[in-house]
């Protein structure tokens, strides 16, 4: 028995929502397959696209894996293939996709055993394999679809979020790899009261922005005081890029996760294409070689 899953790939922390909010991207992702055996375990099978580790305690979907089985009570095992198109290290949520995808997987082969929130505590822990942190805001959004909120790590309370219908990202990669365990290395600790109002005024209207599908309120409230101003100057063109796409009509901009990934949202396809465009063209100036996908938020 098996299933073929789609892994979306994630935008993580959407500029003001550190840690917290995420979104997934419709159709941008990885595909594994997941087959059931009567051996106890995980084994990864096949890994095409990327050179990532076989061994199970190395791979996110095996540590993830691992994670499920153990508060299973199904008596053997499974197999994983994964198609990795998104690439590690670009800011996606590379890592989520896969983590994400095999517990969702193994949960559906066994009957749906497990709800969506303890699916992402089994996701976290190949984030921490990834990242040192077990972070929610990738595999939150990879498994509930959408816009999510981590309204709390301890304990963990995930908040699915509308997602308005004419909602659209654009997403530039450029071909540089951040590994996110080293641009939270960077991150101060502390933040002045001044910024946390700041950015908590901003998670606030992006939200309710979302629920009252205001466009406005949603360009508005994406800025980021915090981390942004930090790590920005890891990514080539990052300034400019942003203020291009706000220029061709983007509502605002920012990091996607911890980067390199630079991502715009749009009202509409047609403006995320153009979007698309001016970031391409503002790279090729610069000299920049890059990835590029638009894609719905779903
Ligand atoms: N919130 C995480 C970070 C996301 O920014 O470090 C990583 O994809």
């Amino acid at each position: 028995e098996e299933i073929k899953v789609f892994c979306p790939a994630t935008i993580a922390n959407v500029s003001c929502g550190f840690d917290v909010l995420g979104l997934a991207l419709d159709s941008v992702g990885d595909e594994m397959i997941i087959r059931k055996t009567s051996e106890k375990g995980i084994t990864i099978t096949k890994i095409s696209g990327q050179e990532l580790p076989l061994e199970t305690t190395k791979n996110v979907s095996g540590v993830a894996g691992l994670a499920f089985l153990e508060k299973s009570d199904f008596d053997g095992g499974f197999e994983i293939e994964i198609d990795k198109r998104i690439k590690p290290g670009s800011g996606i949520g590379s890592s989520a996709a896969s983590s994400a995808g095999a517990v969702w997987a193994m949960n559906e082969l066994l009957g749906k055993p497990f709800s969506n929130l303890e699916l992402v505590q089994f996701a976290m822990q190949g984030e921490k394999l990834a990242s040192d942190v077990a972070h929610a805001d990738n595999v939150a959004p990879a498994i509930y679809g959408g816009f999510t909120l981590v309204r709390s790590y301890n304990p963990l309370d995930i908040v699915p979020i509308p997602t308005p219908n004419e909602l659209f990202a654009t997403v530039i990669h450029p071909q540089i790899e951040v590994k996110t365990s080293d641009s939270r290395k960077i991150l101060k600790t502390n933040i002045t009261l001044e910024k946390g109002i700041q950015q908590w005024g901003n998670v606030g209207g992006l939200i309710a922005g979302l629920f009252q599908n205001d466009y406005d309120l949603i360009g508005r409230s994406l800025q980021d005081h915090i981390v942004e101003p930090i790590r920005s100057i890891l990514i080539p063109g990052f300034d400019k890029i942003k203020a291009n796409a706000i220029h061709v009509g983007a509502l605002g901009g920012g990091i996607s996760g911890s980067g390199p990934s630079i991502f715009a949202l749009s009202k509409g396809e047609k403006i995320a294409q153009k979007v698309a465009e001016s970031m391409k063209e503002t790279y090729k100036n610069i000299g920049i070689e890059f990835d590029i996908h638009v894609s719905k938020v779903n």
